[in-house]
């Protein structure tokens, strides 16, 4: 089993759509997938509510508060968790579950003022006593990037600075918006256009796996 957190103290960073398209990457390569919704506005909920519907794909969505005991409702032989967490996530109820995970992964939009945010959140969960023990490995996806933008490549490179290692340059796309709504992910698709953005998960789906 492998059991990865999306979290931020920030809200609309990507978490949601993170954690969904992930667990419907899991979902597709018959990994039996669990995507555990710690936000009470169960956005991810409601998005495996929706794909309940389709031929393949399914995940299985729970509902739970960030805190020991999150992860308690597993089903047996459940081999992909993907956690999602609301917005004001603190380093204390990650260091709480840390035990659990495998690793982390935290959204970030090229925007300075969730860049101090995120600064702010990863060193206070880097400083926290327990999480330090556990040593869970972390890394950021940026996400939302308009990489033809100074902005984007301004705000890459400080993400770069932040400290854990940028695993992902997630593209701006109308499309994430569309799928979310309908219980969809990218990977559900095979256009030219939707695999060129598959191709931005590619390094991210990599770390993961050599978390084994
Ligand atoms: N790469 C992206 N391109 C375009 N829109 C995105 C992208 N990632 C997220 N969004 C949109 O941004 C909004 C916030 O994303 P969401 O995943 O809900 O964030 P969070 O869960 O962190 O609050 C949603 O409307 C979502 O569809
Ligand atoms: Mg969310």
């Amino acid at each position: 089993m492998r059991t990865i957190l999306i979290a931020s103290s920030k809200g609309g960073c990507g978490k949601t759509t993170v954690a969904t398209n992930l667990a419907a990457f899991y979902a597709l390569a018959d990994k039996r997938t669990v995507l555990i919704d710690c936000d009470p506005q169960e956005s991810s909920l409601n998005w495996c509510e929706r794909r309940a519907g389709l031929e393949r794909g399914a995940v299985l969505g729970l509902s739970a508060r960030l805190g020991p005991k999150a992860l308690s409702k597993l089903p047996k032989g459940a081999e992909r968790v993907v956690v999602d967490s609301p917005a004001g996530t603190g380093a204390s109820e990650i260091a709480a579950i840390s035990d659990q995970l495998d690793g982390i992964l935290v959204p970030v939009v090229p925007s300075v003022i969730d860049l101090d945010a995120t600064e702010r959140f990863l060193t206070a969960l880097a400083g926290h006593a327990d999480f330090k023990r556990r040593k869970v490995p972390v890394a950021i996806v940026a996400n939302r990037l308009k990489p033809w933008t100074n902005l984007s490549r301004n705000n890459l490179d400080r993400m770069r600075a932040l400290g854990p290692p940028v695993i992902a340059e997630l593209r701006d796309s109308g499309g994430y918006a569309l799928m979310a709504g309908i219980g969809r992910s990218i990977f559900d698709y095979h256009s030219e256009q939707v695999l060129s953005h598959q191709e931005d998960w590619t390094p991210l789906l990599k770390w993961i796996k050599k978390l084994d």
